[in-house]
């Protein structure tokens, strides 16, 4: 399973690319607000840092805009995915962009049926909000289940990329039902490494080290 860093604070992409973790960086219209930066500076910088797809949010909202919007994004450089709303405006710029060789990442899905249209309509990502549907008694992960199901039925090859992760567990269900990609933020995939057992037997291994007055180095 890939592992997308969802957000666009250089120096947390940094420290996770420096360490293998990152295979892309998704942004949004927020996480740009968040990171006080210029989308096209900061899209580009994140562009040249990582191997990976990055995704960049058209704010257009008719086709013909968002079009013009995605290909100016996708100059940013070879590795930008252009990222759309799952409107029929959505939709038709996914299909007249991924017609042009560009990587699409249909957001803002939260249904079977979106994702359906959106694998019609070309996406290289379809990206449902797991947590967001959390938030309304609705439990994301029958979503993914969902599309899994779906995109396997019929073999389209888009990639499944789970998104709006809010915990360590939507990132192991996830792989369990073996979506593609996860997008998380640098603090819920840095969460991955924690356990409880492994802060206590570590403490317990440091106070015998103590005791037999050795040294390594
Ligand atoms: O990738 C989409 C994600 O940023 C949304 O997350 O937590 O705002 O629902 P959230």
């Amino acid at each position: 399973m890939k592992f997308f860093v969802d957000t666009a604070e250089i120096d947390a992409i940094a420290e996770l690319n420096d360490l293998g973790m990152v295979d892309g960086v998704t942004t949004n219209p927020s996480l740009i607000m968040k990171s006080g930066r210029d989308i096209i500076e900061v899209t580009r910088e994140i562009s040249a840092m990582v191997d990976g797809p990055v995704s960049a949010e058209v704010v257009a909202t008719k086709a013909e805009d968002m079009i013009a919007e995605g290909r100016k994004l996708a100059e940013i450089g070879e590795n930008i995915a252009v990222k759309v709303p799952l409107t029929w405006d959505g939709l038709k710029t996914c299909k007249v962009l991924s017609g042009e060789g560009k990587m699409v990442n249909v957001t803002l899905c939260f249904s079977a049926n979106q994702a359906l249209l959106a694998a019609k309509a070309g996406a290289t990502f379809i990206s449902p909000f797991v947590g967001r549907l959390d938030d309304v008694n609705i439990d994301g992960m029958d979503l993914i289940n969902d599309i899994r199901v779906i995109y396997d039925n019929y073999a389209y090859d888009t990639e499944i990329l789970v998104a709006s992760i809010r915990t360590v567990n939507h990132i192991t269900d996830s792989a369990r039902i073996g979506a593609d990609v996860i997008t998380a933020p640098p603090e819920v995939i840095k969460k991955l490494a924690s356990h409880p057992l492994t802060d206590k037997g570590l403490e317990a291994f440091m106070k015998d080290w103590a005791k037999t007055g050795q040294k390594i180095l």
